[in-house]
């Protein structure tokens, strides 16, 4: 046991621990990176703020997205050209490609796993339609394409991933909060640290390669389909360690949050035939999406919506939210497909969906942006003159992670299909770069202080705003500034008063200065994770001049492709101060299988 006394003169033990790698997160992500290392002879640990079997991918709900084919004809290149459309042409085109190649082999293995899918009558997977995926590269109706479990489809994957953890020979640190990166001299990832929420000791983890699987940072918003434990911690510990975030502007707004409480209602239910109505009764997705309608892409249903209640013909008292019909689908469907919903609708909204529509509203969901990597999962370092440098010892995958596989909007079941594609691919990267038991040098005896001293400094903060009143602001700026429709006014302005948010984390008080089961320190340390996020998100935002997939700007209506379409490249130091760069998308594919996809208008 080492020990690192700190300028504040208190004293903290350290418990080391050397993995060949070390997983932050136990998501689908994580699970599907951490067995495949341990099977490929790797000594891997996974360290999890969360017991696994409660991390966010546990509330994904319509499916997972792969051309299995098995309702209707279906091809993988189809399925390419609908994610590269739906990313509104920001996807790079080399790992859409490897994306939707390798779901197909991702699924099947899945199911040879365990995973409890719904079934066809003759025994396949069963696969519902989902917004914006089509047949004939958009020309042919609709594909059924998302692999479910009835509406609890990433429950059910979640179970099966752990299940497989449990069978290789993993190690699991369950509620331990991954505090920051540990990097050398010549910026390796070395490990990282951390506190274990149940007895407050503190661990140092080194390792030959650190995997962040932390999930998205929904809760930079004040209402958000995210769990409480999407803050970001993983962004927030690369940004810390002088590595950027990529493309933090485009946060998708999910169509059908329950109005008001924001629980989500799959797009599996538009998915099974399911409508939104106007205050006119009206059907007006016909109007803004004549081919797809109900099922166009979620950026296009979010803003149609969006416009809808801003020109008045919102439902309810304050005509301030949409309809959602299923009654007429009738109870056994609903009972069979989409009983997780139907459940969620009675306790959050009140209706009985075989009698009522669901109140609903646009709420956010995913975040396209995160962490940059390569196809294997390997993060990037981008420099001026390589713009694909990797980052060494350092992987990133699933929400935390921006392949760029989403560009500018995610298409609905290529969230789960990117955790399990590329939570393996890391799997098959590591088996291949990281040698089992290969000898590591020994981490400086500090190493991880500056760390510890964020950590303690915040366990000590004797200001006078509290945690949640600091958070609440901050979710108040997003949700007001950086909304489906952003404008030029409201972006400064909200640039202006995060920056003010983040003086006022100067000001924060911590009253627990425990160590054990201490939630209020844990939340201040969110908060933290959350802020760089939030910050590069505005940011980002405010700079980028043109409209394109999640990112609507009133003030800049149209695509710009000559000038923007390049990812956000985002810095930000511990100040709040933020800078930007650019790198370009991959306009090329890694085969000759397929070609690729030129610009052109996005409708539906
Ligand atoms: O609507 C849904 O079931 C959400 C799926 C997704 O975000 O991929």
């Amino acid at each position: 046991m080492n020990a690192i006394t700190l300028p504040s003169s208190r004293a903290y033990n350290i418990v080391d621990h050397t993995y060949d790698t070390v997983v932050v997160g136990a998501g689908g992500s994580g699970l599907r990176a951490t067995f495949g290392m341990g099977a490929a002879g790797l000594k891997t640990a996974c360290i999890s703020k969360v017991f696994p079997t409660r991390s966010h991918t546990v509330a994904a709900q319509g499916g997972i997205g792969a051309a299995l084919g098995n309702m209707g004809a279906d091809d993988w290149r189809w399925h390419m050209y609908d994610t590269v459309k739906g990313s509104d042409w920001l996807g790079d085109q080399d790992a859409i490609e490897y994306l939707c190649r390798e779901a197909i082999p991702a699924v099947y293995e899945l199911e040879h796993y365990g995973m409890p899918f719904s079934r066809t009558e003759d025994g396949r997977i069963y696969q519902r339609p989902f917004g914006g995926h089509m047949t004939k590269n958009g020309e042919g109706p609709p594909a059924l394409r998302a692999c479910a479990a009835a509406d609890r489809t990433g429950h059910a994957m979640l179970h099966t991933l752990y299940q497989q953890s449990l069978r290789n020979d993993v190690e699991f640190f369950n509620e331990y909060f991954a505090l920051d990166l540990i990097v050398d001299d010549e910026g390796a990832a070395r490990g990282v640290t951390a506190w274990c929420l149940e007895d407050g000791s503190i661990h140092r983890f080194r390792a030959q390669m650190v995997v962040i699987a932390t999930g998205g940072y929904g809760r930079i918003y004040e209402v958000c389909t995210s769990a409480h434990i999407c803050t970001g911690d993983g962004n927030g510990m690369v940004l810390r360690a002088g590595l950027p975030c990529q493309d933090m502007e485009f946060v998708q707004f999910h169509p059908t949050g329950i109005f008001p409480a924001g629980c989500l209602i799959t797009e599996g239910a538009r998915g099974e035939g399911g409508y939104l109505t106007n205050s006119e009764g009206e059907r007006f997705m016909e109007r803004y999406a004549p081919s797809a309608k109900d099922l166009a892409s979620r950026d296009v249903v979010s803003r149609s919506m969006t416009v809808e209640i801003s020109e008045g013909r919102g439902c309810g008292p304050n005509k301030d939210h949409i309809l959602l019909h299923l009654e007429h689908l009738g109870a056994d469907i609903l009972h069979e497909r989409l009983p997780g919903i139907s459940e969620t609708s009675r306790v959050f909204a009140g209706v009985d969906v075989t009698k009522a529509p669901i109140p609903v509203k646009p709420t956010v969901h995913y975040n396209m942006g995160g962490i940059p990597t390569n196809h294997h999962g390997e993060v990037l370092r981008p420099t001026p003159t390589d713009p694909d440098a990797v980052a060494p010892g350092l992987m990133a995958v699933g929400e935390a992670a921006c392949v760029s596989v989403h560009g500018a909007n995610r298409l609905g079941t290529n969230s789960l299909i990117d955790l399990l594609v590329f939570g393996r691919a890391a799997a098959h990267r590591a088996a291949k770069i990281v040698r089992p038991g290969a000898s590591q040098a020994p981490l400086p005896p500090r190493a991880g202080e500056r760390s510890l001293d964020r950590f303690d400094a915040t366990r000590h903060a004797k200001g006078g705003t509290r945690v949640a009143d600091l958070r609440l602001e901050m979710q108040k700026t997003m949700q007001t500034h950086a909304a489906v429709f952003r404008n030029s006014r409201t972006l400064a302005e909200g640039v202006t008063k995060m920056q003010a948010v983040w003086q006022g984390m100067a000001d924060m008080s911590v009253s627990d200065r425990s160590l054990v089961w201490n939630s209020d320190l844990m939340e201040a340390l969110e908060l933290q994770n959350l802020m760089g996020n939030a910050m590069t998100t505005m940011v980002g935002a405010e700079a980028r001049h043109e409209s394109r997939g999640a990112h609507a700007h009133d003030d800049y209506p149209e695509r710009d492709d000559a000038e923007w379409m390049k990812h956000t490249l985002a810095w930000c130091d511990e100040g709040g101060a933020t800078r930007l760069a650019y790198r370009p998308v991959k306009m090329q594919t890694l085969t000759n299988e397929v070609s690729v996809i030129p610009p052109k208008q996005r409708v539906y």
